[in-house]
């Protein structure tokens, strides 16, 4: 029988057979706004001499976005239909087929000085397999490196269910692929790890998106909508994100590897 990590791979194998899914979203991003907030935060943080690694990297439009404000970057993906898309768009970036898990098979040393995971690790079905691929992160990353963490957390969501609850919307569940990391433990990990240099949290565009929104069209959402599409460029524009940090669910952990 069909592991669940090998259903996981099969459905990211499949989102690579197509470029928008049936909403005309990208099945690698489907809040299109959202991955504008994380290549924002991302790329104002890499230095141009970085080597930098963009694991589960997908189609890899982040990673070319990322390319011009670093030296080199590489992206890696388990999905083969993901990483030929990657490489049609000849960007001339190298893009390589690997599983996080394996990771450190394909690097065998610590060679960069920047790792970038979006939204990756959360399709890992058990902890312990979250928990060895962050171990590779870190493998893979120089002493004094960066590692830009940008996952799902479950205290964010939470909190965000609550307020729907509070403006009588239904609960969010989180998706049957995806595995949210505890943050009191995440962060306990991390901090053996390395320095935690700042958490860039997303709450504010979070909770306009999923609640405010919400209440102003019946429930009805749509991700790309241009009411989200405010609620981006006001984290942009405003950085009023802190306040929100209890509903971010989604945001990243900027961690520095111990030298
Ligand atoms: C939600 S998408 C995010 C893609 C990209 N990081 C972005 O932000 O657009 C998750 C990606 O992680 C990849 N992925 C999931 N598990 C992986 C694994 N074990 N090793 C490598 N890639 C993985 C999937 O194939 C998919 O491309």
């Amino acid at each position: 029988m069909e592991s669940k990590f090998e259903k996981i791979k099969n459905f990211w194998l499949d989102a690579g057979k197509t470029e928008l899914d049936g909403d005309g979203l990208k099945p690698t991003a489907r809040d299109p706004f959202m991955q504008l907030i994380n290549e924002y935060h991302i790329e104002n943080r890499l230095d141009s001499n970085d080597n930098v690694l963009d694991v589960g990297c997908g189609e890899g439009t982040s990673t070319i976005r990322f390319a011009s404000s670093c030296k080199k970057i590489t992206g890696v993906d388990y999905s083969p239909t993901l990483i030929e898309q990657a490489v049609a768009k000849k960007s001339g970036i190298d893009f390589k087929v690997n599983d996080v898990l394996e990771l450190d098979k394909l690097f065998p040393t610590a060679q960069f000085d920047a790792v970038v995971s979006i939204r990756c690790l959360i399709n890992l079905p058990e902890k312990e397999m979250q928990y060895k691929a962050l171990d590779n992160l870190f493998k893979v990353l120089k002493p004094g490196g960066l590692l830009f963490f940008s996952e799902g957390y479950q205290l964010g969501w939470d909190m965000l269910n609550v307020y729907r609850q509070r403006n009588n919307l239904s609960i969010i569940n989180v998706v049957e692929y995806n595995r949210l990391f505890e943050n009191v433990e995440l962060e306990t990990y991390l901090r053996s790890k390395g320095t935690i240099r700042e958490y860039v949290g997303f709450g504010d565009y979070l909770f306009g998106s999923r609640v405010t929104h919400p209440m102003l069209t019946n429930g009805k959402v749509v991700h790309d909508s241009p009411i989200n599409e405010l609620f981006y460029k006001q984290h942009i524009s405003t950085g009023v994100y802190q306040k929100f940090d209890e509903c971010s669910y989604a945001g990243i952990y900027v961690v520095q590897k111990s030298k």
